[in-house]
């Protein structure tokens, strides 16, 4: 894969994680006549082609929030149809992705997912498990506050047990106890289709990220779409509450 020459990219400043909220596949559809469904299936391509970014980047984390806690209150058509979705695209990219040395890992209530879902997950990223050129986060049926709720769950229990203290509370305690435990926080969170909220997105781990809006609808969404938001990421400056002066 060759790198995108069009954009001279900062190579000390390549965000090592992102995260997308890939919306706006509905409106898609809806605006060329069809049914939501449509969108669904042309977003497809747009996966596959942030992914092969990803990779020509160098970033090596890229988590993509899939479906929602929240999208399961959607009509059971359109549920069934993403699931279904889900499992045919998994088993359609098992080569790329073991060419391209992704490993895929997931985020989220997998136990809700119907059990096609969660069979097809597990061999993937059983089948995937040594390749360490990019991990992929999929997350399904996952919310941020879902997570932060089992890890509370988890340390209480652990403090109930007697084998922890409660004055050992601290970020890194808690960070162990959450699904995204063994991922470093996004640099750069990118939402679509223009909608300007978070919508239960990690919401623990982007304390600190650099958030990218884009009005281009999930479907539309290109390799050159995914090099502008990270150009607009490396003209940032993280100051992480310190002064520019301290930065620079
Ligand atoms: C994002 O597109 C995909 C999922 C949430 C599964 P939407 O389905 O939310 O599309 P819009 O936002 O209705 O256009
Ligand atoms: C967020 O999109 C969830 C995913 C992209 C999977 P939604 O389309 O569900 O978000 P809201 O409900 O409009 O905020
Ligand atoms: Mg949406």
């Amino acid at each position: 894969m060759e790198k995108p020459n069009t954009y001279s990219f900062d190579s000390n400043r390549i965000p090592q994680h992102v995260a997308i909220i890939m919306d706006g596949n509905g409106r898609w559809a809806r605006q060329k006549g069809h049914i939501r469904l449509f969108g669904h299936r042309n977003g497809v391509r747009a996966v596959r082609d942030v992914i092969e970014s990803a990779v020509e980047l160098g970033v090596k984390y890229l988590t993509l929030y899939a479906f929602s806690i929240e999208n399961w209150r959607r009509p059971q058509k359109e549920i069934n149809a993403l699931m279904a979705l889900l499992v045919s695209t998994i088993e359609d990219e098992l080569p790329t992705l073991m060419k391209n040395e992704i490993h895929v890992s997931t985020i989220g209530n997998l136990l809700q997912l119907p059990i096609k879902c969660q069979q097809s997950l597990e061999k993937i990223k059983r089948l995937t498990d040594n390749n360490n050129k990019l991990t992929l986060i999929l997350a399904l049926s996952y919310s941020g506050r879902w997570d932060i709720l089992e890890a509370v769950k988890k340390i209480a229990s652990d403090v109930k047990i007697g084998i922890l203290d409660p004055l050992d509370i601290d970020e890194t305690v808690l960070n162990g106890a959450m699904n995204t435990a063994q991922f470093p926080d996004p640099d750069l969170l990118i939402r679509t289709s223009g909608e300007q909220r978070i919508s239960n997105f990690l919401l623990w781990e982007i304390a600190y990220s650099e958030i990218y809006f884009t009005p281009v609808l999930w479907p539309d969404f290109t390799k050159d779409d995914f090099y502008k938001a990270v150009i607009d990421y490396q003209g940032r400056e993280r100051r992480f509450g310190k002064t520019s002066e301290q930065i620079t």
